[in-house]
């Protein structure tokens, strides 16, 4: 019985050697170790073994069952081996070849201002609305104390679609629209970023599309000082702690008293540069207490609230903290000046 086992070892030993491939070594474990293989078969032969001898017989079988198990275990594992080898050899990554390169996109610089300046009047506790581009004659002027014919209107050369609608040619129709829309008339405290459109000949300063940042707050008790205090936040936030604000008297229809507001130059610290025009101070907004005409035209009781609006041009600010000289360069799309932009901004 020892010799047919070991006979029956010596000729799978002697297959495995020429078996290269997985299907051929499968080949080989049904004839060994199939149903009917020869060494399954061995163990009919139990029958006629000797009860002595039976456990002994048992013994072996197992032994040559494990066997072979294990030696056709170890080919399979070397022909997946060289299997692997042959195909990394195959698929050689030549890791000296240079990358593909993804350019990545950055933010337009007036999205930068505009998130920016939403940033810190949200810390301040402020909503962002909106408003429409394509707006009234009554939002965009009338309810903004400037009736038809107000020589005012002239500054602001519009888009008119039919005689009653107009591209909002500021975003100041917001407030007018967000104090009616408030029903039960109470505080307020908005800015409104948003496109604008006037008639205006491009150049590097003018542009007939162009963004604004409205603010707005109504409440009980508001005085200029608190107009005063928040543009002072404001100017601090956005060029630097040592900003300084002031005043200067203005007119606009919907605010009163009007004021234009000045920045102490970011650049010389208000010596006097080409950038403040040897003045030290910088122009950055209008704004203004609102005018008792405009509260009581949207359903609030000017004795019982004041208020105070404000208008912020970004592509102003946006050009005076980077240095950009021409206005058209926002609108053009030109990945130059946005790349270069993004590496400034990068390298701060
Ligand atoms: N709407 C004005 C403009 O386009 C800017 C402005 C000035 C807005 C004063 C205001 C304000 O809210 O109070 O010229």
């Amino acid at each position: 019985m020892q010799e047919k086992v070991n006979s029956i070892k010596e000729k799978l030993l002697k297959k495995l050697e020429t078996v290269d491939n997985l299907s051929s070594l499968n080949d080989l474990r049904v004839e060994f170790l199939g149903k009917k293989g020869s060494i399954t078969e061995l163990s009919n032969l139990m029958k006629e073994i000797p009860v002595e001898e039976k456990k002994a017989f048992g013994s072996l079988l197992n032994t040559i069952k494990n066997e072979a198990t294990e030696l056709l275990n170890q080919k399979k594992e070397e022909i997946e081996a060289s299997l692997l080898d042959a195909k990394l050899a195959n698929e050689t990554i030549d890791v000296t070849l240079p990358g593909t390169k993804l350019s990545v996109g950055g933010t337009h610089p007036l999205t930068k201002v505009i998130d920016e300046i939403e940033e810190i009047f949200v810390s301040m506790g402020y909503d962002v609305v909106e408003g429409p581009e394509i707006e009234s004659d009554l939002y965009n002027f009338e309810k903004l104390n400037l009736p038809k014919g107000h020589p005012a209107r002239d500054a602001q050369d519009s888009f008119y679609i039919t005689e009653e609608v107009l591209l909002r040619s500021q975003t100041s129709p917001v407030q007018a629209r967000t104090m009616d829309a408030n029903l039960e008339k109470s505080p307020i405290r908005v800015i409104c970023p948003g496109k604008v459109y006037r008639r205006d000949d491009d150049d590097a300063t003018h542009s007939h599309q162009f963004t604004q940042i409205e603010g707005l707050v109504v409440d009980k008790d508001i005085s200029l000082a608190d107009l005063k205090g928040t543009l002072e936040i404001l100017a601090k936030k956005l060029f630097g702690e040592e900003r300084e604000i002031r005043f200067r008297p203005s007119f606009f229809p919907f605010t009163e008293p009007s004021i234009e507001v000045d920045v102490s130059c970011f650049k010389c610290g208000g010596v006097g540069c080409p950038i403040c025009k040897e003045t030290g101070w910088i122009e950055i907004l209008g704004s203004g207490m609102v005018h008792p005409n405009v509260l009581r035209g949207c359903g609030y009781d000017p004795e019982k609230y004041t208020g105070f609006a404000f208008g912020i041009g970004p592509e102003r600010v946006a050009m005076l903290k980077y240095g950009i000289q021409d206005i058209r360069s926002f609108y053009t799309n030109d990945l130059r000046f946005l790349s270069d932009f993004n590496r400034v901004e990068g390298g701060e």
